[in-house]
């Protein structure tokens, strides 16, 4: 192993789902720290993608949460929430890079997995992975220490620095203990040592890895609420809240059931503090194809990324709530009462301040066709007069308005 300037202090990237962490992953990571004489591990666990968030997978707060029970208490650990908190595909170089630049007298080694090791050449920007790291490797399921050596060598040859341990690895993986756990079996995988004792009891009392899908279990609208106090700004917090008490008031007047309003008011913005990297990222991951108009106006994003989200992710079943969130900031032609309701809650919440605001929430009180003919006029106006797109969906909402309107003054 080559060493340039002899920095200080060595820390190691351990990055992983953790989903859950276990007593695998931290031997492993004390095991390298003793033979490397590491001063700090850093755990990062990594952002899932949503399209591959299934079931059985805990949000990622959770296994934060877990990655900082199970290493509590221990000074070699530290847990980051970086590349969650960037959403989206990391790139190791990025993450490395980052981390170069908090901590940059610090010598950083990187500990993968024995099969991520056999593939490093060919991860993106190789080349600054090597520079900023020593690649850290161990023998596991059927990768044996010859392959692992003859890696290490080809790597080295492109001027890595590599350190392949021969150390014991606990036969145990995350899959096997979700499949377990699915069998309610928590505490006995704490007592055969595989799980933290601490991680055990977190896995129980919320009820994770149960096998019936954890996401499933969020449904309430307490549980919705949670969720995005951890997403949102305080802000926009307050004004999700603000919108589903109006919509559930809107609901009673325009035909629309009151709790599905109150839920599609506390969602509808669940995406919106994301920024337009990310937004993009899950619809990506979504497979969601944005039309030309979309494709020019990020505000829009929130909107079809977050009805996505509520549905494959929160597993939000009831499909007035999703196209209510769906359709919240463009409207469209036939609305459901629901997709009225929301709509016009957008703009009259408690917490609303704009010029016509007042004349916004008294036509609201008359009923939902003056409402939102009112709002369309005045966002079309808006976008024209910043000389952006209007979307196609707006227009068709407005012209539908405006055609009722003039219909029932001619008859
Ligand atoms: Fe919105
Ligand atoms: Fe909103």
């Amino acid at each position: 192993m080559k060493d340039g300037a002899a920095p200080s202090k060595r820390y190691a990237l351990f990055g992983g789902t953790f989903d859950p962490i276990h007593e695998g992953h931290l031997r492993l990571a004390r095991e390298f720290a003793r033979r490397l004489c590491l001063d700090r591990v850093v755990l990062m666990p990594t952002y899932v993608p949503p399209h591959k968030m299934k079931e059985s997978l805990a949000p990622a707060e959770d296994r934060l949460a877990m990655c900082r029970l199970a290493t509590a208490g221990d000074p070699l650990f530290t847990v980051s929430d970086l590349e969650i908190r960037r959403g989206g595909a990391s790139f190791t170089a990025d993450t490395l890079a980052a981390l170069h630049e908090q901590e940059p007298e610090v010598a950083w080694y990187l500990i993968t997995g024995a099969d991520m090791f056999l593939t490093l050449g060919t991860w993106n920007r190789f080349d600054e992975i090597a520079r900023l790291a020593v690649l850290c490797a161990a023998p596991r399921d059927g990768v044996g220490m010859p392959e692992l050596l003859a890696c290490a060598e080809t790597l080295e040859s492109r001027g890595a620095r590599c350190a392949v341990e021969d150390i014991p690895v606990l036969p145990v993986s995350s899959t096997q203990l979700r499949q377990r756990l699915s069998g309610g079996e928590a505490g006995d995988s704490a007592a055969d040592g595989l799980l933290p004792e601490t991680v055990a009891a977190y896995i129980a009392a919320h009820k994770l890895y149960t096998g019936k899908g954890t996401m499933k279990t969020m449904q309430t609208d307490e549980q919705f609420i949670e969720i995005i106090r951890g997403r949102l700004t305080e802000k926009r917090f307050h004004h999700s809240l603000a919108v589903a008490e109006q919509a559930a008031h809107l609901a009673s007047l325009y035909g629309a059931d009151a709790k599905k309003a109150r839920t599609a008011g506390i969602l509808h913005d669940i995406l919106k503090d994301e920024k337009p990297a990310a937004l993009l990222q899950i619809l990506h991951d979504f497979g969601i194809i944005l039309d030309n108009v979309e494709a020019v106006t990020p505000n829009l994003w929130h909107a079809i990324a977050g009805a996505a989200f509520i549905e494959r992710v929160l597993h939000v079943e009831d499909a007035e709530i999703v196209t209510a969130v769906r359709y919240h900031t463009t409207g469209r032609a036939g609305m459901s009462p629901l997709e009225k309701t929301l709509f016009v809650a957008d703009f009259t919440s408690a917490d609303r301040k704009y010029d016509d605001v007042q004349e916004m929430r008294r036509l609201a009180e008359v009923g939902s066709a003056p409402a939102m003919e009112y709002a369309l006029n005045y966002t079309i106006r808006d976008l024209a007069g910043r000389g952006l797109a209007i979307h196609p969906d707006a227009v068709h909402a407005y012209n539908e308005l405006v055609a009722a309107r003039l219909k029932e003054k001619t008859l």
